[in-house]
């Protein structure tokens, strides 16, 4: 998902890295943490959380701004600190999620009254010391512009707050401090009969209250527990909108009428600490306040901050280190950028097991799929090669989410249904586990089941589960656009990306299928697979705004329920569409295509490439396509619907070119840097196409195979968490300034391997892969015969596809020019296929079923 105004995407120019200015360290044994930068993506979209958590972790804790971009809680943008909260998401558009229950720390209040302090988060906000800020894994500290310090780490369900007090408040009197606990969310949505209590004797703060969701229906309610140590305390009370009272204990708020929460809570106020710390350990469950309690007593019992800290950044280790690179000779902004994005993959989605009051079950429960619509492209696909125990854990919890909700979620975030994008993507996801042989725990007749459910029933609200027009699905073979559907209701428009998504999906079940031994199903569906040439147009035209031909032909258009075609200009809802009137996302004026264009949604066809190859007229004319679709702008890299088009030059035979075009949009376009990414992070979904990519294998999710390319490092291993075994991806003739970055040869364990993919077993069975590198294109996995599987036949690939090698022009020097780069002449393949759709289409030959 990518809430960036489309219209309005400035092209990132931030570049870093010029190659191999220091070397790294490389020493083998360095510690992977130190190469963890949580400040990569705090501003300009990016929405990363960068506080401290556990990996997968519930408890969440770091400052949150008043930045109108702090759906990650913190932002490096010049806003202010508003409180410390303790539940947080990472990387999402929409509104801001959770940020729940934030603390505010004062040395001392004006007069020593309480009434002398600052309640509501919009008077107390406060600017911090930039250069104060430490943000490392499990840990997140910073000095306010008052002098307190604030740090803080986790555990599973708590946050550790430390606060250190300078010596006299703003007053110039001995610090006396006041900490508040404050009833609040980032986004400002807490509903009516919020409540809180402060034990008069113990100081122990607890409350709740009832919250919306940031991108979905329905509301939730989430509780807490906050604990002090370390001062001695003085008094406490509670406070309601401006003023606050040392004798009032217990306090019940409402909403009010005015459209914004009334500030309440409650605070504690301590005797002058000197130089120590006020720790505040706050649990957090969505339980019960009792809950919250139990969780921050069992697992924070004696308030130990070092203690608590060295846990987290252990268990961090413990999911990093599987990685390993050479780090010889490459800049160090390669590294951090590399480790960041793997660490950020672990972020969201969250584990919630045994705070889901939804209901009984012994299964698993996550939540913050937030969206599966991004998730399923590389970061699923990523955990399963770097952590698959939690991905069977996720699978199970998705596979329950269907037993007790009815459905598959596309999306979830606190408890609640997301909003459905386009497909039901869990399908790709729990496809993707299936093929990959995740099978600790998974049901998989069940899951099977809960597939089938999203192909076969409609919901009546498909706005949030499920696919919508699943009757004119099944009779007419696509989503129409102003489809006739009175059984389920959402969003009628899409239809295009719709019927798109609806057809992967259906591939991806029919995998399943197959997988299961289903056989009569896996035929249904892989014929439903096939819908998405129903709406390929073949003489559909496509110009620039200005008039002028692009000089490609051949696009799906959208098309009526009597079966004749409606019109989308197909670049509109590009990244260069500059036309206003254009409405992009989910508004119900929005456009037949989700968040993107025709020209980008072209190439999502994933599972067949061979036969969408042959309608945009043989390999040439697709590569021609392709590169027209990252040179002219026309797609962003900063939305997920990129991902896979930087790496589809391998089913056209031209592996170089997804070497070259990686390089391209790494790190020019994903710089280690605040704002160095190029939309949001979306729970790690940017961070895992950085992984991925820079690993040397780029997979196509909800499909067995993984596309090759050479690792930016001279070699990778990955040892698999539970076989033990190393897989290793090593470059020969490897060059840091990457020069060389295309393959001229490869050994699989040894032995000769010229097809340009490779499948799951890789990871498990440890392999290695010998990757020989040049500065020019040569033959190597070019050949029909080293193309990755597709359901169609390849067709009107020539002997010697990439002959002219020399021909590729190694042009990109890192200074961002887009142009030129790339060449627009392609090969010799004897003729232009270029608007030969029809004549390769019946030439294909395709399997049909
Ligand atoms: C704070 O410092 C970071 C670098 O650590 C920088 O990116 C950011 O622009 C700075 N913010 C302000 C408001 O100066
Ligand atoms: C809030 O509490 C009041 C008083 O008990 C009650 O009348 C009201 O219905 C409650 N509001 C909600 C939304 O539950
Ligand atoms: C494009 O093809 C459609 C049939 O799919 C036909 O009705 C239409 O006339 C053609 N348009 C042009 C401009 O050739
Ligand atoms: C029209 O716009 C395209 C894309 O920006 C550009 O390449 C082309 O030169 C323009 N043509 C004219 C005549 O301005
Ligand atoms: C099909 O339906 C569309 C939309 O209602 C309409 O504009 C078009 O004229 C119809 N075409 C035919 C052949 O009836
Ligand atoms: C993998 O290694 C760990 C730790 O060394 C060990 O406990 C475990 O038994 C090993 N698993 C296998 C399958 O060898
Ligand atoms: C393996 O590839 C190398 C060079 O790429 C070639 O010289 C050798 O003959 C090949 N071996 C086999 C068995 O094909
Ligand atoms: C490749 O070359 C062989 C022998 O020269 C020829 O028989 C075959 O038809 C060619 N294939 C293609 C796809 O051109």
């Amino acid at each position: 998902m990518a809430f960036i105004n489309l219209l309005s995407t400035a092209v990132l120019s931030v570049l870093v890295g010029q190659a191999a200015a220091t070397a790294a360290p490389t020493d083998a044994n360095a510690d992977v943490l130190q190469y963890v930068n949580q400040l990569i993506g705090s501003s300009n979209g990016g929405n990363v959380f960068p506080g401290a958590t556990l990996p997968y972790g519930m408890a969440k804790a770091v400052a949150d701004t008043n930045s109108g971009s702090n759906q990650g809680g913190f932002t490096t943008d010049g806003s202010d600190v508003t409180g410390f909260s303790n539940m947080h998401d990472s990387g999402t558009g929409g509104s801001p999620s959770l940020g729940l229950f934030s603390l505010f720390p004062y040395a001392g209040c004006a007069g020593d009254d309480v009434n002398g302090c600052a309640y509501p988060k919009k008077t107390r906000a406060i600017p911090f010391d930039n250069s104060s800020v430490v943000a490392t894994p499990g840990y997140f500290g910073l000095t306010l512009n008052s002098g307190v310090k604030a740090d803080m780490t986790v555990t599973q369900h708590t946050s550790l707050f430390r606060f250190n007090f300078p010596a006299k408040d703003s007053y110039g009197q001995v610090s006396k401090p006041l900490v508040l606990m404050d009833l609040t969310d980032l986004s400002d949505s807490r509903q009516d009969n919020a409540t809180v209590s402060v034990d008069a004797e113990t100081g122990r703060i607890t409350g709740n209250g009832r919250f919306l969701p940031s991108f979905g229906s329905g509301s939730y309610v989430a509780y807490f527990c906050a604990d002090f140590s370390g001062g001695k305390l003085r008094d406490n009370g509670i406070f309601a909108n401006s003023r606050a009272s040392t004798a009032v204990k217990d306090l019940t708020i409402s909403r009010s009428i005015n459209g914004y929460p009334l500030p309440g809570g409650a605070f504690v106020r301590f005797d002058s600490p000197g130089d120590a710390s006020i720790l505040a350990r706050v649990g957090v469950s969505l339980i019960s306040s009792d809950q919250a309690c139990s969780n921050a007593e069992a697992e924070i019992p004696s308030f130990d901050f070092d203690a608590t800290h060295t846990a987290a950044e252990s268990a961090w280790r413990e999911k990093i280190s599987p990685i390993s690179i050479s780090t010889t000779g490459v800049d160090n902004s390669f590294i951090v950028n590399f480790y960041s994005g793997i660490y950020r993959t672990m972020v969201n989605p969250q584990d919630y097991t045994g705070e889901n009051p939804l209901w009984q079950s012994d299964e698993p429960y996550f939540d913050s799929f937030y969206c599966i619509w991004d998730l399923f492209r590389s970061q699923t696909p990523f955990l399963t090669v770097l952590d698959p125990a939690t991905v069977a854990r996720m699978v199970r919890s998705l596979i329950d989410t269907y037993v007790h909700e009815g459905w598959l979620p596309d999306c979830r975030m606190s408890l609640c249904k997301g909003y459905t994008q386009g497909g039901s993507n869990a399908d790709n996801i729990l496809g993707d586990a299936y093929l990959k042989g995740i099978s600790d725990g998974i049901d998989w007749k069940l899951g099977y089941e809960a597939v089938v459910n999203d192909a076969e029933n409609e919901p009546y609200d498909w706005s949030n589960e499920g696919r919508g027009g699943l009757d004119s699905w099944k009779s007419l073979g696509y989503i129409p656009v102003q489809d006739f559907d009175y059984k389920g209701f959402g969003t009628m428009t899409r239809s295009v990306s719709r019927t798109l998504e609806y057809s992967y999906n259906d591939f991806v079940i029919a995998q399943i299928a197959a997988g299961l031994g289903e056989s009569n199903d896996a035929e249904k569906y892989t014929g439903r697979s096939e819908n998405w040439e129903n709406l390929f147009k073949q003489n559909q035209t496509s110009f620039f705004a200005n008039g002028t031909d692009t000089g490609f032909q051949g696009f799906f258009q959208p098309k009526y329920l009597n079966q004749s075609w409606g019109f989308q200009d197909p670049l509109k809802c590009s990244n260069i569409d500059t036309n206003p009137n254009s409405v992009c996302s989910l508004q119900n004026t929005g456009a037949e295509t989700f968040e993107s264009s025709i020209w980008e949604y072209s190439f999502f066809v994933p599972h067949d490439q061979a036969t969408l190859i042959a309608y945009f007229g043989g390999p040439s004319a697709y590569v021609e396509r392709l590169n027209f679709l990252h040179d002219q702008d026309i797609t962003y890299i900063g939305n997920e619907p990129a991902f896979l088009t930087v790496f589809q030059y391998h089913y056209a035979g031209r592996p170089a070119l997804s070497a070259l075009r990686s390089h391209f949009y790494i790190p020019g376009f994903f710089a280690p840097t605040d704002a160095g990414l190029p939309g949001n992070d979306d729970s790690g979904a940017m961070g895992s196409f950085v992984a991925f990519s820079m690993m040397g294998l780029f997979p196509n999710p909800g499909q067995n195979v993984y596309l090759i390319t050479p690792p930016y490092f001279e070699s990778v291993s990955i040892t698999h968490p539970v076989t033990n075994k190393t897989a290793t991806i090593r470059n020969v003739n490897f060059d840091p300034t990457y020069k060389n970055i295309y393959i001229q040869s490869a050994t699989l364990d040894g032995k000769n391997y010229t097809k340009n993919w490779i499948d799951h077993s890789f990871f498990t069975e440890g392999k290695e892969l010998v990757l020989t590198l040049g500065s020019l294109e040569s033959s190597w996995g070019t050949t029909v015969a080293d193309l990755p599987p597709s359901l169609g036949t390849y067709v009107g690939f020539g002997n010697s596809t990439t002959k002219s090698a020399g021909h590729l022009r190694r042009a990109m020097t890192f200074d961002g020019h887009r142009d030129s780069v790339f060449p627009n002449t392609m090969p010799d393949l004897g003729r232009d296929f270029k608007t030969g759709g029809a004549y390769w289409a019946e030439a294909a030959g395709k399997r049909r079923m």
